[in-house]
C-alpha cells in the first residue's frame, strides 16, 4: 500500500481554544505547585506519562501480577461481536490512541458483521496518535481515521456530528478508576453531553476485589510499577529544572479498602529539601513523608451502573470475567 492511500485516509483536527487557554498553557507546571504546596502533598498522575513513562506503562500491562489489561481484553474479545451487533454502523470514537490490541478487536468485530470503519482517536499528542493510526491503516484498508488532537475536555465539546448512523464513545483500560469521585462525576457530565440521544458509550472498568490480589498488582516482583512511580520525579527534573534524587525516594502502593481505591505513593527517604528551578519552586520533606502520585479506584459494577443512570446513561449491556474482576459495560445515552 502506498504511502498516499495511507495519508488520504487520516485527517487530522488539532483542537486549541484560543478564548479560554488552559491553566497549563498560562501558567506551566501549576499543578506541581499546587500538589506538592499542601499537605499531604500530591502530584497529577498526568506526569508519569513521558516516553519513558509510556514504555513502562505498557511493561506493566503486560506483568503476570497486572491482571487488569489481559483481563479487559478477554472480555473485549467475546463480547466485541455483540456490541457490533448492538449498535450497527458506527463511528468508534476512543479517549486515548494507546493500546491497539483492544481498538482491533473492536475493529474486528465492526468489519466481520459488514459495517464500515470510521475510527476517531482523541489525544493530547498529534505524533502518538498519529503513529498508533499508522498500522491500523495498513490492516484495513477500508479504515478512515478521524483524529482529534486535543484534551478530552476539549474534544468531548467539539465531537464532529456522526457520518455514520451512530456513534460510540470508548473510555477502556479503567483509566476512569484514577479520577476522583467528583473528577469522575464531572467526566460523566461531559460524555453525556457529546452523545445524542441513542449513542453509545462502552466503559471498561476494574472491580473491587481482595486486598492482597489489588496490592500485588501494583506492587510487581520485577519492580516495573516502582519505575513507573519514581519516573514522575525524573519527569519533573527534566522538565522544571528538578533536582529531585530518585535514590532517596520510594514506590508504595497501599489498598485503601474504605476507600475502595488502591493509592499509588512515593515516599521520602530521608528529611531533604528539592528545588524546582522553572517553577521558582523549594519542598521541604520530612523523612518518611509521602506523596500521592495516583488513586486507581475499583469499583462495583451495580453502583456504576446506578451512577451511569444518574447520569442519563443506561446500561444496555455488561460482560464480566469468570473471575469478575473486571467488567466492560455498553450504555446509551437516555
Ligand atoms: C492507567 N491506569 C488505568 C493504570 C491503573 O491501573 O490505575 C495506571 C497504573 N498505575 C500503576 N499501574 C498501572
Amino acid at each position: 500500500m502506498s504511502a498516499s492511500q495511507i495519508s488520504n485516509r487520516i485527517h487530522l483536527t488539532y483542537l486549541v481554544d484560543r478564548a479560554t487557554p488552559s491553566e497549563d498553557e498560562l501558567h506551566p507546571g501549576s499543578d506541581v505547585v499546587r500538589g506538592l504546596s499542601q499537605t499531604p502533598k500530591t502530584l497529577p498522575p498526568r506526569y508519569f506519562y513521558d516516553d519513558r513513562g509510556s514504555l513502562l506503562f505498557e511493561q506493566i500491562t503486560e506483568l503476570p501480577e497486572y491482571y487488569l489489561t489481559r483481563t479487559e481484553t478477554e472480555i473485549l474479545k467475546t463480547c466485541a461481536p455483540d456490541i457490533a451487533k448492538i449498535t450497527g454502523a458506527c463511528e468508534l470514537i476512543e479517549l486515548g490512541s494507546g493500546n491497539s490490541t483492544k481498538t482491533r478487536i473492536l475493529l474486528d468485530a465492526y468489519r466481520s458483521a459488514g459495517h464500515p470503519l470510521v475510527y476517531c482517536p482523541i489525544d493530547i499528542s498529534a505524533g502518538i496518535l498519529e503513529n498508533s493510526a499508522q498500522s491500523l491503516l495498513i490492516d484495513y484498508p477500508s479504515l478512515e481515521v478521524y483524529g482529534l488532537v486535543g484534551t478530552y475536555e476539549l474534544a468531548l465539546e467539539k465531537l464532529p456530528h456522526a457520518q455514520l448512523p451512530t456513534r460510540m464513545i470508548g473510555f477502556i483500560g479503567s483509566t476512569l478508576g484514577n479520577l476522583s469521585s467528583d473528577e469522575c462525576d464531572i467526566f460523566l457530565g461531559q460524555i453525556t453531553q457529546a452523545l445524542e440521544p441513542g449513542e453509545y458509550f462502552l466503559l471498561g472498568i476494574d472491580l473491587h476485589k481482595s486486598s492482597q490480589q489489588l496490592e500485588s498488582a501494583y506492587n510487581d516482583r520485577q519492580g516495573v510499577t516502582a519505575k513507573f512511580n519514581l519516573n514522575m520525579l525524573q519527569h519533573l527534573n527534566q522538565r522544571f529544572q528538578g533536582d529531585f534524587d530518585l535514590t532517596q525516594f520510594e514506590h508504595v502502593a497501599i489498598y485503601n479498602e474504605r476507600d475502595r481505591q488502591i493509592e499509588m505513593h512515593l515516599r521520602s527517604l530521608s528529611a531533604q529539601t528539592v528545588h524546582l528551578k522553572a517553577l521558582n519552586l523549594t519542598v521541604e520533606f520530612l523523612s518518611g513523608e509521602t506523596i500521592l502520585s495516583e488513586i486507581s479506584r475499583k469499583f462495583d459494577l451495580g453502583e456504576m451502573k446506578e451512577l451511569l443512570y444518574k447520569k442519563n446513561l443506561e446500561s444496555v449491556q455488561s460482560w464480566t470475567d469468570p473471575n469478575q474482576w473486571f467488567a466492560v459495560l455498553l450504555c446509551r445515552r437516555r
